[in-house]
């Protein structure tokens, strides 16, 4: 096998649904998808991307298929933060993005991960794109990854999501407080389930409701 720039593979070798399942049957709530990505959900998630996007980060980067997504976005490679849980799929994505910034971490300590790495020296990111499972997760924990994401995106930047649920992972109540809109952007029907994607925003400050105290 080769990795995304021609090179030897080193490794295990499996390939990445099978990877993707092995460690789906380890931890089936964190991994929170049977499937990798397909195409048609990863081109749907990356189309909000800025074309001329300089930094974008991409949260639970999987077996590297939206990855994938991103770099035929025009995104540089040097532009690309992927933060991965699971140490496996840590592993592989490092195998197949040679050079690319993949990070051992959890999503929540992403302002960590952002002082370690020195990723935002240059300006804020433009877009970060999330493949957690948001909908399983309790409120405050979809709270940190937020205010994290949105504490490391421009002005208008945009977090983008995509879920298996009839209806936005993210709470009216914990819309309101961090002064967040949300619009559906589409659905991405041949995935496997087929998945709804998200975009989230700041809403212009006058429209935004005052935060609340935790
Ligand atoms: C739905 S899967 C990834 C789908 C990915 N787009 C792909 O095609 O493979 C979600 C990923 O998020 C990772 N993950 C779950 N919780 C995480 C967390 N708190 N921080 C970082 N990654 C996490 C999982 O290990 C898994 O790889």
């Amino acid at each position: 096998m080769t990795n995304e720039r021609g090179g030897a593979r080193p490794g295990e070798g499996l390939h990445p649904t099978l990877t993707f399942l092995r460690e789906w049957l380890r931890a089936p709530r964190s991994i929170a998808a049977l499937s990798p990505s397909g195409r048609q959900l990863a081109r749907l998630m990356v189309a909000q991307v800025p074309r001329d996007a300089r930094r974008v980060i991409e949260l639970g980067g999987g077996t590297g298929a939206i990855t994938r997504a991103l770099f035929d976005r025009g995104v540089p490679r040097e532009g690309l933060l992927v933060l991965e849980l699971n140490d496996a799929l840590h592993r592989h994505l490092r195998e197949r993005f040679a050079g690319v910034q993949v990070v051992h971490a959890d999503a929540r300590d992403l302002g960590g991960v952002l002082r370690r790495t020195g990723f935002l020296e240059a300006g804020p990111a433009d877009a970060v794109i999330s493949s957690l499972g948001l909908l399983a997760m309790p409120r405050r924990m979809q709270r940190e990854i937020l205010e994290g994401a949105f504490a490391a995106l421009r002005a208008d930047g945009c977090f983008v999501q995509f879920t298996y649920g009839p209806f936005g992972p993210v709470p009216r109540p914990l819309l309101v407080e961090l002064g967040l809109g949300v619009r559906r952007h589409g659905v991405a029907w041949w995935n496997v389930p087929p998945a709804a994607v998200y975009v989230y925003r700041r809403l212009r400050p006058r429209m935004a409701a005052p935060a609340r105290g935790r």
